[in-house]
C-alpha cells in the first residue's frame, strides 16, 4: 500500500473534525474524497502533510509510519500539497516561488529541467516569470501553486480544492493536467474537491466524507451513478 490512513481521529479544542476515517491509495491511483463544506476535507490533507497532529490514528507512507514526523521530512519524503486557497507567497516573483518549492536546492540542473517541463505545462508562468506572484489573477496563482507543488517531482500529491475560484475552462484545464500527471508520469494524487463532477470524472476510486465520517466508497463512476452521490453532489 501507498498510503494508509488508519482510525484517524482529529479535533479543534472540543470539536472533533474527523471521527474515525480509513482511506488507502495505491501507488499510481488517482483518488477523490468528496463532501460537503466542513465535513473535514482540508482536516485529513493537512493531516497527511504533517500540518496538523491528529488526535488518534496512523498515517503510513510506503510501509514507514509517519505519524509523528514533521511536515518538512514528509516533504522530503516525496509528499507534496496544493494547499487550500492557492498560498503563494505574494512578494515574490513567480520563478522565486517555483524556487521556494524546490527544496533539493543543490540539484540546479534538476531544477531547470522540472522547470521547463513546468512552464511547458502552465505557459501562463513562463509569460509572468519575472512578475510579483501577488499581480497574478486567482486563476493563474493557483496554476503558481501546482506547479509550485510540482517542481521537486513528488510521489505523491495532496490537492485541496484546486477548482475554486477558476472559471469553467480552466478548471477543464486543471483537472486534464492532473489526469495527465497521473496517466503519464504515474503520479499518485489525492483530490479534495467540492466540485464533485469534475473529480469524480478523473478519478478511479473515491471516498464521500459527511461530518468527518467517511459514509460512502467505491469505484468513482459507479458512485457517480449512485442516486445519493447524485442528488447530494451531483446536483440531479
Ligand atoms: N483551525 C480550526 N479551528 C477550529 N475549528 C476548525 C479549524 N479548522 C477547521 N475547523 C472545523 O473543522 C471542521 C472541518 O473543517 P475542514 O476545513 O476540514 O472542512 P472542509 O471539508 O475542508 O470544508 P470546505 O469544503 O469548506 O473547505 C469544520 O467544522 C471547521 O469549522
Ligand atoms: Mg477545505
Amino acid at each position: 500500500m501507498f498510503l494508509e490512513v488508519k482510525g484517524l481521529h482529529v479535533s479543534y479544542g472540543d470539536i472533533e473534525a474527523v471521527s474515525g476515517v480509513d482511506f488507502y491509495l495505491e501507488k499510481g491511483e488517482l483518488v477523490s474524497i468528496i463532501g460537503a463544506n466542513g465535513a473535514g476535507k482540508t482536516t485529513i490533507l493537512n493531516c497527511v502533510m504533517g500540518i496538523i497532529p491528529p488526535k488518534e490514528g496512523a498515517i503510513i507512507f510506503k510501509g514507514k509510519e509517519i505519524t509523528g514526523i514533521p511536515d518538512f521530512e514528509r516533504a522530503r519524503m516525496g509528499i507534496r500539497i496544493v494547499p487550500e486557497r492557492s498560498r503563494v507567497f505574494p512578494r515574490l516573483t513567480v520563478y522565486e516561488n517555483l524556487l521556494t518549492g524546490f527544496y533539493r536546492i543543490r540539484d540546479r540542473e534538476k531544477f531547470s529541467e522540472r522547470l521547463s517541463w513546468l512552464y511547458e505545462v502552465f505557459p501562463v508562468l513562463r509569460n509572468r516569470q519575472g512578475q510579483l506572484a501577488s499581480t497574478l489573477s486567482g486563476g493563474e496563482q493557483q496554476q503558481l501553486s501546482i506547479a509550485r507543488a510540482l517542481i521537486s517531482n513528488p510521489e505523491l500529491l495532496l490537492v485541496d480544492e484546486v477548482s475554486m475560484g477558476l472559471m469553467p475552462k480552466l478548471v477543464d484545464q486543471v483537472f486534464e493536467i492532473l489526469k495527465r500527471l497521473n496517466e503519464e508520469h504515474g503520479l499518485t494524487i489525492l483530490l479534495v474537491e467540492q466540485n464533485a463532477y469534475a473529480s469524480l470524472n478523473i478519478s478511479k476510486r473515491a471516498y464521500v466524507l459527511e461530518t468527518g465520517t467517511c459514509v460512502l466508497e467505491g469505484d468513482a463512476h459507479e458512485l457517480m451513478s449512485n442516486p445519493e452521490v447524485k442528488e447530494v453532489y451531483l446536483g440531479n
